[in-house]
């Protein structure tokens, strides 16, 4: 049957573009509320495709933006595999930077150009094309659910609630990603671990206007000055974070992964090249893989106070605030990390001045078996779709379903990804190679083929 199935794949590949360029019009960008509406559109679209193709889908609310759950007829002594992916994009901005826009997909140079168009609908489309080709040749071999989210860019706050009520409907063997990389081109990959986030916003206040900085300099705190100064002390000279217990919990690095990372393809020369940068820098004792991969981390992403505009203002600001996320490996708990960098900075903040914080969601790092049935099933069909054995990678990004997946449902993830590093996810011009669309559709197909023999 996966020959039929593969076959009908590959004689697709042109059609199946157009498809996906249908998805990418859909601006579902989770953060805006003005485009609540396109994320109910985006979510309609999907279940009436899974519809026509057989499954039950049913587009579900959450509390915030709605989740489209799916099955295929499940039957008595089958697997079941739930499938989840994201249908929210991140923010195109800035708008200047696209070469074409970003809601209007163009092919260039073997890519598809649009927001979202790896992360992650171009690689839930590849396993939408590979599920309609099971469909159209005897039907999935296996149980399949899917759960297919609208607020994965924003954390997937909503999730964790509808989860935990819909545990029944979940309930599967094993549960199975495509939103993680490639190693590099030519190099498919397997993600066996990624890290966890805390993202938290900072506030301070002072006077309660902004004031005149010769007339009131000096005398009165400025808040600006106090968030630098605690900003700058989140990190020594080392580079490790001092945030209070922030290593407690941090699993070593093994020697095995050392070595093993040491010797995949990186030219860390070439990498800052890209970057147009001058140097390296991190925490000391690292590599910059390991850093990424293995290692947590406490980065501002967003600045903010006093006077933006052209020329110069002399004032004190009134206010000051600071975006400062922190990502987690494994066995760091996202909650304690939270409190103790709260605690610190309420700590060292001078009394005259107002601090508070706002917290924007939290994700659990994970590390997921690289042994066992799933796993070897999954490489085989990697290799399937790719014609290459894939590299077992960890990776710094969070996807904050898998901890959930893991803690309610009891189940690993398999995290088989279809991107390339230079796809310029959550950037101006993302895009999805062709061929990588293409060989992970084959992938996608050949794992639910492979994954009805994980049991036995
Ligand atoms: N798909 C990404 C995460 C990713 C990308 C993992 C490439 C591995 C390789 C996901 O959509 C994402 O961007 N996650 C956010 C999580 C956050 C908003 C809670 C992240 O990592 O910043
Ligand atoms: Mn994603
Ligand atoms: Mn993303």
């Amino acid at each position: 049957m996966i020959d039929a199935v593969l076959k009908q794949i590959d004689a697709n590949r042109e059609a199946s573009v157009a498809g996906l360029k249908e998805l990418l019009k859909i601006p579902s960008v989770s953060t805006k509320p003005e485009h609540k509406d396109d994320l109910r559109r985006c979510a309609a679209w999907i279940a009436d495709k899974l519809n026509a193709m057989g499954l039950k889908a049913q587009v579900k609310a959450t509390g915030g933006h709605p989740a489209v759950v799916a099955k295929n007829e499940h039957k008595a002594g089958r697997p079941t595999i739930l499938f989840y992916g994201h249908y929210d994009v991140q923010p195109p901005e800035p708008m200047d930077k696209w070469l074409t826009p970003p809601f209007e997909p163009t092919i260039r140079d073997g890519a598809i150009y649009a927001r979202g168009a790896v992360d992650d609908k171009g690689q839930v489309w590849a396993h939408l094309q590979a599920i309609a080709a099971w469909q159209n040749n005897g039907g999935l071999p296996v149980n399949l659910t899917l759960l297919i989210e609208g607020e994965e860019e924003i954390g997937s706050d909503n999730l964790e609630r509808f989860v935990r009520d819909n545990r029944d409907f979940l309930k599967a063997d094993v549960a199975l990603i495509s939103d993680t990389n490639q190693y590099a081109r030519g190099l498919p990959a397997i993600t066996y671990g990624l890290r966890g986030l805390v993202y938290n916003e900072v506030f301070i206040t002072g006077a309660d206007h902004d004031t005149h900085s010769g007339l009131y300099g000096g005398a009165i705190p400025n808040p600006a000055n106090i968030l630098c100064t605690l900003l700058g002390s989140l990190h020594d000279a080392d580079q490790k974070v001092t945030v209070p217990g922030f290593y407690d919990d941090v699993i070593p690095l093994s020697q095995a992964e050392r070595e093993a990372w040491a010797k995949l393809p990186f030219d860390e020369a070439q990498f800052l090249h890209e970057l147009k940068l001058g140097g390296p820098m991190g925490e000391k004792g690292y590599t910059a893989i390991e850093r990424s991969w293995a290692r947590p981390t406490c980065d501002i992403n967003g600045l903010t106070s006093g006077y933006q505009g052209h020329g110069a203002k002399t004032i004190i600001p009134s206010t000051a605030s600071a975006k400062v996320s922190m990502r987690l490996v494994p066995n760091q708990d996202p909650v304690k990390i939270v409190e103790s960098f709260e605690r610190m900075l309420r700590e060292r903040c001078p009394k005259g001045v107002k601090i508070e914080f706002a917290r924007h969601g939290l994700s659990a790092p994970v590390l997921v078996s690289r042994e066992g049935k799933a796993m070897q099933l999954a490489t085989e069909a990697v290799h399937d779709g790719f014609g290459k054995t894939p590299t077992l990678i960890r990776s710094g990004g969070s996807i904050p379903v898998v901890g959930l997946i893991k803690s309610t449902l009891g189940i690993d993830t398999l995290l088989v990804g279809f991107g390339l590093p230079d796809d310029r996810v959550h950037s101006p011009n993302e895009k999805f190679d062709l061929d990588a669309l293409h060989a992970g559709t084959r992938t996608a197909a050949a794992l639910y083929g492979k994954l009805l023999h994980m049991k036995s």
